[in-house]
């Protein structure tokens, strides 16, 4: 896999012209969804760079990461004189980020792209490491490759605009990668000040937590064998989720995983030996930060399923 180059940035104009300067490109696109062509579109369609750009924006939430807006992407792209020479922005959360790497990566057999990740999810997890696709078939992410953005552009920027909520389902990323590496960063994530948020110290954690997923990719690209550890907590936190959606309750992503880590490190603990503190540390903070995932024994089965 080609290596992506990571631009943590406090001026998103000086970082964009310097990777859209990588690649070199006869027509620009950007992707956004009805959200982020809203909330976001305005604070990147005034930089130089993006005058000669043309917009592209699909339905938001994961209900439109799917074979129809990915089709209305490559649409858009071969009808508004896209090329294979073609450059392909994507300004938004994990779906545009994961729909618009698939869609570059097959319109005329694959375009380069950009990611510019505008939630802390993305910018911590979806946007970074070469993972695209869509759901399919009633089955998340069922369809995609492996093909890295030639650039991610983590900007202070949208991580300052972000809600409580938001910022805690990325940080649960964050926890994740924080039980895969180090002590050191695993006690920082545990006593960060929620009540009065340090962004700069937020931004460097970022940089902590990408780092420890670019590292991870590197040594495992295509997911066989230690890459497998970034699923921890999902395999539980996407049984929560559709629960949530069959009794059309709403659940962001990262407050799944986030109890997706307590099952699964308490299989561990029972299993494998994992240190009893670290479950303790982890059940504790979750409780605390994200409340708890009610649901009853009647619903044990669709769990399990
Ligand atoms: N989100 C897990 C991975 O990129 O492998």
């Amino acid at each position: 896999m080609n290596p992506q180059e990571i631009i943590l940035s406090d001026c998103l104009e000086n970082a964009l012209n310097q990777a859209i300067e990588k690649c070199p490109h006869d027509k620009l696109f950007v992707l956004t969804d009805t959200t982020t062509h809203q909330l976001c579109w305005p604070v990147v369609s005034g930089f130089s760079c993006l005058q000669q750009a043309q917009t592209i924006v699909i339905g938001a939430t994961d209900e439109h990461k799917n074979l129809d807006a990915l089709a209305q992407v490559w649409a858009a792209l071969s009808n508004q004189g896209g090329s294979r020479h073609s450059l392909l922005i994507n300004l938004g959360g994990g779906m545009i980020t994961d729909l618009g790497g698939f869609a570059a990566s097959t319109f005329k057999r694959g375009i380069a792209y950009i990611n510019i990740p505008t939630t802390l999810l993305a910018m911590v997890d979806a946007s970074v490491g070469g993972k695209t696709g869509i759901n399919f078939n009633g089955l998340k992410n069922e369809v995609g490759v492996f093909n890295p953005a030639s650039s991610v552009l983590l900007s202070t920027e949208f991580l300052k605009t972000l809600d409580e909520h938001n910022l805690k389902s990325g940080y649960a990323e964050m926890l994740k990668h924080g039980l895969i590496s180090n002590t050191k960063n695993w006690a920082e994530l545990l006593n960060f000040e929620w009540e009065q948020i340090d962004y700069n110290q937020l931004q460097n954690m970022v940089a902590t937590s990408v780092a420890i997923k670019e590292h991870v990719v590197k040594e495992d690209p295509y997911e066989e064998g230690i890459r497998k550890a970034l699923n921890l907590g999902h395999t539980a936190g996407h049984a929560f989720e559709s629960l949530a959606l069959t009794e059309g309750r709403t659940l962001l992503h990262g407050y799944a995983v986030a109890w997706g880590l307590v099952c699964e490190l308490y299989l561990s603990v029972r299993r494998c030996g994992f240190p009893t503190k670290l479950l303790q540390q982890t059940v504790h903070f979750v409780k605390e930060n994200y409340g708890v995932f009610t649901f009853n024994c009647k619903q044990y089965v669709d769990i399990l399923c």
